[in-house]
């Protein structure tokens, strides 16, 4: 009975672990989040005070006229875009700014899909 629930048990894990690698969507996983988070001030309508417009993936990847692209494919945690969400670039505040930090889940899936290419799907 005990190796059954152990066997049981370790399924679950892995099953939760597979989970974490799928496909991130930027579509159906990433915008939403940008949407809600970001755009009330990275957004065109409003002169964005940093210059960095959120309102689609042409902008995202274009970056920011000072800085250039905060997304650098493949390389999650090395993007501008994931170091202002964690705050520990040097310049600036952490993101968004004035409110409460993305909860590490999200930033983690953020960085996946830079990982995985920060492709447009
Ligand atoms: C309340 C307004 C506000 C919100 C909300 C906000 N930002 Fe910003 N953001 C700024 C300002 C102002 C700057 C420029 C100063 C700085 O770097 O702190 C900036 C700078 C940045 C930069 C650096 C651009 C560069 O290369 O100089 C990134 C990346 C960024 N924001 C991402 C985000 C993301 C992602 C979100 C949503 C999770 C977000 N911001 C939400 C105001 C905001």
């Amino acid at each position: 009975m005990r190796t059954i629930i152990v066997i049981l048990l370790l399924a679950a894990v892995a099953g939760v672990a597979q989970e974490k690698k799928t496909k991130v969507s930027f579509k159906q996983d990433v915008l939403p989040v940008i949407t809600k988070k970001c755009l009330n001030c990275h957004n065109t309508e409003d002169e964005s005070p940093s210059n960095l417009y959120l309102d689609s993936y042409e902008e995202l990847m274009k970056g920011d006229s000072r800085h250039g692209p905060v997304v650098k494919p493949k390389k999650g945690e090395e993007s501008v875009l994931i170091m202002k969400l964690r705050g520990t670039t040097t310049f600036g505040k952490q993101m968004p700014r004035g409110k409460k930090p993305l909860d590490e889940e999200t930033i983690e899936m953020i960085s996946t899909w830079i990982d995985q290419g920060a492709k447009n799907n």
